[in-house]
This record gives structure tokens, C-alpha cells and sequence, in this order.
């Protein structure tokens, strides 16, 4: 079994973010998206990942390495332009030759780990009716949002459409495919879509019109795609529910550390108040401010004199005199701060390398 990661398309609804950075790698609960899949992979015994990257491809294969952090080894494939999910698995044809294998949307993030997923389908390829694809649904609020399929009476995947205006039931796809070889016959069957991009919901239609069975599995734990704001705090949310109290970094007398805080070696926090569940990361100063519920501050950042809340932080950021910013995502490298008294809550989605000044 091999894994297929895909880590390129454009992030548009990210943006600014992803102007600079890949949307795969912004830090939820201070690790990238990108870096959960690889170890849902390896921790599923899978090992040889092939990654594809687009324009952000640098940045990528800056961050994976060769997966030997994971004991993992990775083979980056370039796309030249998001053609689609479908696309991807045909520019991949080579590296997964006949071997079945798990895709995986590197912007997905699921509370559930993998190995039953891939146990479940491994075992019932030994069957008299073994199935050619495994796909993961959840229902969800929003079908016209996502790929969604339709069931028979028996739970047999009887239909599949991207993205419809006018949803036949709420049952999305979740970015994790399991196939076997067949897949690639399909993808080279079928034909773009109106929005121009070879669709796996299509390919899989394919095989579903080819007689193939598809097995399908309702999923139990939360499902993120961390593609907009909204969800990518709400998935830092979920994460930083699951930490446990670390401090490695110092802490002076007047500060006050309560519920479950990481604060990383090397940062220092001084007269604060940090209320957990939060992260702070390696080499962040914390001076004089109080760090709420849910906020994930990167490394070697500053906060001063300001109040955080519900926010991630990207590394090497300032906030400095800012009475309250909340719900926010800020960038790489941002300063923020403020020239006079304004008891306003900021709201920021701010890109790399920005500077904001308050008035
Ligand atoms: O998140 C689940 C949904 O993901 C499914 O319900 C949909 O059926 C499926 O089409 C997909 O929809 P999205 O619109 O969310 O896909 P997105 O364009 O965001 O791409 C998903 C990931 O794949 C993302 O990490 C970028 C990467 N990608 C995307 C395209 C189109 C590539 O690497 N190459 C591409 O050509």
C-alpha cells in the first residue's frame, strides 16, 4: 500500500496567506496541516508517499525533507497547474504503478486515525466481491460545498457529483480515497468538468458505471477541510483540545499559567496570564499580556502588552500593544501594533511579511 499526498492547487480562499506561503503548511495547534496526514500515514504502516506540489513546491519539499523524520520516504511529483484531484493521480501513474493506495487531500484534517480505514479495505480485497475504491463520507451542513454521493437502500454507492447547486443527499466525500489500480484506467477515461478539472468524484463515477464496486464508510470522529478561516481555526480548536501541560520555557513568578498550556523551550512568559488549552512556541516572547483559550503562537514571535484569543499566530510575528485580537490568522514575519489607546477587538486574516499599524 502506498500513499498519495496532495500538496499543490492555488488556496485561493486563504488568501493572503497563500500568496506566499502553501496552504498545506500553515500550523494548526503549531504543526503544518500537511505534517497530521503524514503521520495518519505512517502511523497506518504506510511508508513510501508520493507528494505532489505545485507553485508552492519549494516551500514543500522544504518542509518534507525525503520523510525520513517520519521514517517515511517521499517522492515529490510536480503538477504544473491544479488540473485536479483526478489529474494528480494520473501525473502520479509511475510512481504508484500497480500498487493500491491511499489519497489523501493535504488540506484535510480528521480526528480518526487511518489503519482501520486501510484494514477494512485490505481485508476485503481477499473477497469474492473486493472493492476497487473505498471513499470516507460525513454528513455535513453544507453538500453544495463538497463532493457528495448517494446510497442505495443497501449503502451501495449508487452516484457521485461535485459540488452540486441542488444536493441529492448531505453525504460529503472526505479527502481520504483508498484504490486499487483501476483508478488510472479511469482517469484517463474521463473528461474535464464545466470547471475545468479532471474530478475524482467523476473517475469514481466511472468505476461505479463499470460495475466496480465501491465501498463506503460513514465516519464517526470530526472532519475538517481547513481550506477557509472558519474552519481553520475551528480545526486549531479541536487539536488544541487534545494537549497535554508542557512547559519546557521559563515562567516568572508573576505570571499565572491556568488549564492545559505547551510552552516550548526557549520561550519566556513574564507578568502574563496564558488560559490554556494554547500553544506557545519555541523562542516567543510573552511580556505583560494575557494569552486566551485556543490560541496557538508560533515560534520566535512577541506579544506584548496585548490580549490574544481563538488565533494563530505564525512564526516570527509581533503583537504589540493590541487590547484584543480574536478570531484572527496572522502570517509569517507580521507586525502588529498600535499608536493610541483604541478598546477595539481586531479581527485580522493578515499575510506574511505585513506591517499594521493601529491608530
Ligand atoms: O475536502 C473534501 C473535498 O475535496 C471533496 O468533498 C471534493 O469532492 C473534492 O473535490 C475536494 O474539493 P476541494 O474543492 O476542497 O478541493 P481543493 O481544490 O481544495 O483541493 C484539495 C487538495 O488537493 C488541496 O490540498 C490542494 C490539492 N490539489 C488540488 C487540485 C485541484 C492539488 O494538489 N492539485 C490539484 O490540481
Amino acid at each position: 500500500m502506498k500513499a498519495l499526498i496532495l500538496a499543490g492547487g492555488a488556496g485561493t480562499r486563504l488568501r493572503p496567506i497563500t500568496h506566499t506561503s502553501a496552504k498545506q503548511l500553515v500550523p494548526v495547534a503549531n504543526k503544518p496541516i500537511l505534517f497530521y496526514g503524514i503521520e495518519a500515514m505512517v502511523a497506518a504502516g504506510i511508508v513510501e508517499i508520493g507528494v505532489i506540489v505545485g507553485d508552492t513546491r519549494d516551500e514543500v519539499m522544504a518542509a518534507l525533507g525525503d520523510g525520513s523524520t517520519w521514517g517515511a520516504t517521499i517522492t515529490f511529483i510536480p503538477q504544473d497547474a491544479p488540473l485536479g484531484l483526478a489529474h494528480c493521480v494520473l501525473i502520479a501513474a509511475d510512481f504508484l504503478g500497480d500498487d493500491d493506495f491511499v489519497m489523501y487531500l493535504g488540506d484535510n484534517l480528521l480526528e480518526q486515525d487511518l489503519a482501520a480505514f486501510v484494514k477494512a479495505f485490505e481485508s476485503e480485497r481477499d473477497s469474492v466481491d473486493p472493492p476497487s475504491a473505498q471513499i470516507l463520507l460525513k454528513r455535513v451542513p453544507d453538500p453544495h460545498r463538497f463532493g457528495i454521493a448517494e446510497l442505495d437502500d443497501a449503502g451501495n454507492v449508487v452516484r457521485l457529483v461535485e459540488k452540486p447547486a441542488d444536493p441529492p443527499t448531505d453525504l460529503a466525500l472526505v479527502g481520504v480515497y483508498l484504490f486499487d489500480s483501476s483508478i488510472l484506467d479511469a482517469v484517463r477515461a474521463i473528461a474535464p468538468s464545466p470547471r475545468g478539472e479532471l474530478e475524482i468524484t467523476d473517475a469514481i463515477q466511472w468505476l461505479v458505471d463499470q460495475g466496480k464496486r465501491v465501498r463506503q464508510e460513514e465516519l464517526t470522529g470530526w472532519w475538517i477541510d481547513t481550506g477557509k478561516l472558519t474552519p481553520l481555526l475551528e480545526a486549531n480548536r479541536l487539536l488544541l483540545e487534545k494537549i497535554e501541560t508542557r512547559v519546557d520555557g521559563t515562567v516568572d513568578d508573576a505570571s499565572v499559567l491556568d488549564g492545559r498550556v505547551v510552552v516550548e523551550a526557549g520561550a519566556t512568559v513574564t507578568n502574563s496570564t496564558l488560559r490554556g488549552p494554547l500553544v506557545i512556541g519555541a523562542g516567543t516572547v510573552i511580556e505583560d499580556s494575557f494569552v486566551g483559550p485556543f490560541s496557538a503562537v508560533g515560534n520566535d514571535c512577541v506579544v506584548r502588552q496585548s490580549e490574544i484569543e481563538h488565533s494563530v499566530i505564525m512564526d516570527g510575528s509581533t503583537i504589540r500593544d493590541i487590547p484584543r485580537l480574536e478570531d484572527s490568522l496572522i502570517g509569517k514575519d507580521v507586525v502588529v501594533s498600535r499608536t493610541q489607546v483604541r478598546p477595539r477587538a481586531l479581527r485580522l486574516m493578515v499575510g506574511d511579511h505585513c506591517q499594521i499599524d493601529v491608530e
